[in-house]
């Protein structure tokens, strides 16, 4: 998949039916007909709406995103959906590592890196999530916890080879309606950037790091305009087309 400088991604979560995605995408697409080659956009419905949101976007150049994958190629694996599967399906990017699968899910630091590379494996673009708690943060843990996240994940990195997305997604702000204040956003995508860095610099500078948490109209122009923020993982917003096509403007700068 092409890689753009920024992205706009909506994580459907568990929301969605035949009707309702139908509708969403076509007024998705009647807000926003062509996109800019500069900002992607992407939708990532549940499993079940992959093949049919996939017929809806097609010709839009939307790009079209799993929720998650197994870490596994294929088996007894019950419930678990493979990487393979997810292409065959036109699927092109996928979340890993949300911080509802860390919390829900119990995935590790561990098991999301591996989720990564089968991931990158099969040609999918993962979207490495990334956050840390409140209490974490009341503790001043924030950059510990985030670059053992992200060093999990490099551990099993090609950075030489391999196309990633990283969401900063602080678990306090997701679906709470209060997103981060913009200096904790900078200094965390300052942070991260750093992190990428120090881990090979050209990796770093085609990696864009997307910041997720409550972002929708009403703050998605102060956040787009913040350094090291290339893009937004959007929840709740993004099941709105109005809005979704707002935030996406918002980083297009018009
Ligand atoms: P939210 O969710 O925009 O509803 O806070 C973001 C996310 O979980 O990706």
């Amino acid at each position: 998949m092409e890689q753009a400088t920024k992205w706009v991604i909506g994580n459907w979560k568990m929301h969605g039916t035949l009707a309702a995605n139908y509708e969403l995408i076509a007024n998705i697409r009647a807000l926003i007909p062509t996109l800019d080659d500069r900002v992607g956009m992407a939708v990532c419905p549940p499993f079940p709406y992959l093949v049919q949101v996939a017929g809806l976007l097609e010709g839009s150049g939307i790009a079209l995103g799993a929720q998650n994958l197994s870490a596994n190629v294929r088996g007894a694996y019950t419930g678990d959906v493979a990487g393979a599967m997810l292409r065959e399906c036109s699927a092109q990017l996928v979340l890993i590592g949300h911080s509802e699968c860390r919390a829900y899910q119990h995935e590790d630091d561990e098991l999301i890196a591996r989720k990564v590379r089968a991931a990158l494996d099969v040609g999918l673009v993962p979207v490495i999530c990334v956050g840390e708690t409140r209490a974490e943060r009341e503790s001043q843990q924030t950059q510990t916890i985030l670059a053992r996240q992200l060093d999990a994940v490099f551990q099993l990195l090609d950075t030489a080879a391999d196309s990633c997305i990283i969401a900063y997604e602080p678990r306090w702000a997701i679906g709470t309606g209060v997103s981060a204040t913009p200096e904790t956003i900078a200094e965390v995508h300052g942070f991260l950037r750093s992190c990428l860095i120090a881990k090979d610099a050209k990796f770093a500078a085609s990696t864009p790091i997307l910041y997720g948490g409550s972002l929708a109209a009403g703050n998605a122009r102060e956040i787009a305009a913040i350094d090291n923020v290339d893009g937004g993982l959007i929840g709740s917003a993004a099941l709105r087309a109005e809005e979704f096509a707002t935030v996406y403007r918002a980083f297009l700068g018009v």
